[in-house]
């Protein structure tokens, strides 16, 4: 290898401080720390950053919850995610706060020197008012009954029954879902980004090579769209920082919190006596990548570089995007108990054994990534146990017998010269974050190793007269394989690695390709690693199961009155069909709705259904279903929805959509 070193500063996401990190989490620290590891194990000059991302309403609101002030709360919400962190072995160089004085002192930097560049705009906006708790409230915070459906309790901007959206004034009968109080309009004065100035250079920005390709299409979707102003302030009372010189006015929490990667280096390099803007100021040589889940694009992909860029700082080298974790195909869910806490996975199980199944399964890809909890078992044991650690079980001992040193040649030159050449194709998809094309190529390997164990049979040879020397070759052959196999997993399971370095008597590193070592001594060997037992996955599952609360005791016409009488004609315009649910997907960004694409025997329909507390696309696919197939296209937030599935149930995993007849037809019309 031999290139000079690089000095990379990585993030990962700042984890919001009002819940406990769960296995999405961990997994895009996982990511990160394998690569981040990757890099310096390769001798470059790599700094890991992250911080709890402190400020916003909801720390209020969970503090009072809690009885403690938002500085309490986050105090020990703060070293919670430390402590679960550190847990999976991942290794912050820096794990901070985005309630920080260098937080501040750089948002108002930033600030400042956006509203100096005329890129922050001020006017008066008309919000939903809480008169009781006298602050504004956030769409999430208010719920009423649909506009469009009349469905009860619907919160926010958009309905989880028929999925039509609209402003959260425009519920009938609104509450503040905070005091029950009814919301009233007020005024005022908030400060916008001016985003729309930046669209040349984000289109220039989002296609120079910092995106995956999916991401940079994603994002061009928006960018023909029309960009719109970035509400930057709210209103006090607020949890975070003031505006300079705007009493009263806050920076959104979002304005804040990626300038908190920034502050979590300052802190670090401040101590070091080091400069933040060797990483950060317009000219820096520095590369910087941040590493975050596809839900949160738009603030990286977008507003980030656009602010970064009218303040005059460097922009990030590369956004690397990563999708959902799903268990056994499915969403987390409390109720599955796939809900699983970072907490409650380390009461059970050891980290390692996520880190691996993550790496043999992570690419650098947007997809989601499911941990299927049987293949979890078998993979672990089979590639871990089975395969890796065998290989220096199965010699060691022979080595030992015969005095504990190393044999001095190679035994097998075709077999070595394997593994020569895959060091660079491992390394390379270490750098391009194809780890599970890492984890397959290492462990074709371990397979090579064992197959020339199996052959040469060195327990069986050791039973013979005058073979202590072919014994020992077979052996360091076989131990020099599972060097070169632990070197290059060693990012992804430092445990084992510091295991085996005491075996092997080395700090291993990865600054130049793997060389063969003779003529060592070694030390005893110490089992590396157990098997996982079914029994281990299965209590962490029950300790992570919620149980539903008891659905309050209700009748569902008392609930909700009865619409105005119809006439028959009203009725019969409705045209139902029998349906065939042809593909169900996920929509990006939506909560509550799958897109359905409808077999109506001969035509399909585009419809989006609120529907996706209750079921997996998977389970849909194939169904027959019924659908009002006369309704007007609606234009919803994601686009045309060509009609309606009909479904009942009281809502969240309670839905149910109506199933026809058996031997119903696409196509058919039901009365
Ligand atoms: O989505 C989230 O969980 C945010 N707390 C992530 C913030 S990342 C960064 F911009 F600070
Ligand atoms: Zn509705």
């Amino acid at each position: 290898m031999s290139q000079a070193a690089r000095k990379i500063l990585v993030t990962s996401a700042l984890p919001y401080a009002n819940g406990d990190l769960h296995l999405g989490h961990l997994m895009e620290q996982i990511q990160t720390d394998i690569w981040v590891r990757f890099q310096k194990l390769r001798g470059h000059d790599c700094l890991y950053v992250c911080a709890d991302d402190a400020h916003g309403t909801a720390i209020t609101l969970k503090a009072e919850e809690l009885g403690l002030t938002p500085e309490q709360h986050i105090e020990k919400m703060h070293a919670a995610h430390k402590t679960v962190s550190e847990g999976f072995l991942v290794q912050h160089d820096n794990y901070y706060s985005t309630h920080s004085p260098e937080n501040r002192e750089l948002s108002e930097l930033i600030y400042q020197r956006l509203d100096t560049n005329g890129h922050i705009a001020r006017r008066e906006i008309t919000q939903a008012f809480d008169p009781e708790k006298q602050l504004f409230l956030a769409d999430r915070y208010i719920k009423g009954t649909c506009p469009k459906c009349k469905t009860p309790d619907q919160y926010g901007d958009n309905c989880e029954a028929c999925g039509a959206t609209y402003s959260p004034m425009d519920l009938i009968a609104p509450v503040s879902a905070l005091s029950g109080a009814t919301p009233v309009p007020k005024q005022s004065e908030h400060f916008f980004f001016t985003l729309p100035a930046f669209a040349d250079f984000l289109k220039q920005w989002t296609r120079a090579g910092h995106l995956q390709d999916e991401v940079a299409n994603k994002v061009a979707e928006w960018l023909d769209a029309d960009l719109q102003e970035w509400d930057i302030s709210r209103d006090a009372p607020y949890f975070g920082f003031e505006i300079p010189g705007q009493p009263g006015k806050y920076f959104y929490v979002w304005l804040d919190a990626p300038i908190g990667y920034i502050a979590s280096l300052k802190n670090l390099l401040d101590q070091r006596g080091e400069d933040w803007l060797d990483y950060w100021s317009a000219d820096s040589s520095a590369e910087v990548y941040h590493f975050i889940g596809k839900d949160i694009v738009n603030f990286h992909a977008l507003f980030w570089p656009a602010m970064l860029h009218s303040a005059g700082f460097r922009t990030p080298t590369r956004i690397c995007v990563h999708g959902f974790v799903t268990v056994n195909g499915k969403k987390m869910s409390k109720s599955r108990g796939t809900f699983i806490n970072g907490k409650t996975y380390l009461a059970h199980l050891s980290p390692e054994y996520l880190r691996y199944y993550f790496a043999a399964k992570l690419t650098s890809a947007v997809d989601d990534l499911d941990l299927n909890l049987d293949d979890f078992i078998q993979r672990v044991n089979s590639d871990l146990v089975g395969k890796v650690v065998n290989i220096a079980s199965r010699t060691a001992k022979f080595v030992q017998k015969s005095g504990g040193t190393l044999a001095t040649d190679v035994a097998d030159e075709a077999l070595w010269q394997r593994f020569q050449d895959a060091d660079a194709v491992i390394a390379q998809h270490y750098e391009s974050r194809e780890f599970s094309k890492a984890m397959r190529e290492i462990m074709a390997l371990a397979d090579a190793a064992n197959e020339y164990l199996a052959a040469k049979a060195p327990w069986k040879l050791a039973k013979e007269e005058g073979t202590d020397a072919e014994v020992l070759a077979i052996c360091t052959q076989g131990l020099n394989c599972f060097r070169a196999l632990v070197m290059w997993l060693k990012p992804v399971l430092p445990q084992l690695a510091e295991k085996a370095e005491a075996f092997l008597g080395e700090t291993l590193n990865w600054h130049s390709a793997i060389t063969f070592r003779g003529g060592q001594n070694i030390n005893a060997f110490k089992p590396l690693m157990t098997r996982v037992e079914k029994e281990q996955v299965d209590a962490m599952i029950d300790a992570s199961k919620e149980t539903a609360p008891a659905p309050k005791p209700s009748g569902p016409v008392a609930d909700e009155p009865l619409a105005d009488e119809i006439e028959f004609g009203d009725f019969a315009k409705v045209d139902l069909r029998v349906v065939r649910i042809a593909k169900a997907e996920h929509v990006e960004g939506a909560d509550k709705l799958l897109r359905l694409t409808l077999d109506l025997g001969g035509e399909t329909r585009n419809v989006f259904a609120g529907i996706k507390s209750a079921y997996a696309p998977e389970d849909l696919e194939g169904k027959l279903t019924i659908m009002v197939a006369n309704l007007k296209p609606r234009k919803m937030k994601f686009g045309i929805s060509e009609g309606m599935v009909l479904a009942a149930g009281p809502g969240g995993k309670d839905i149910h959509i109506l199933e026809p007849h058996s031997g119903a037809k696409p196509g058919q019309r039901v009365m």
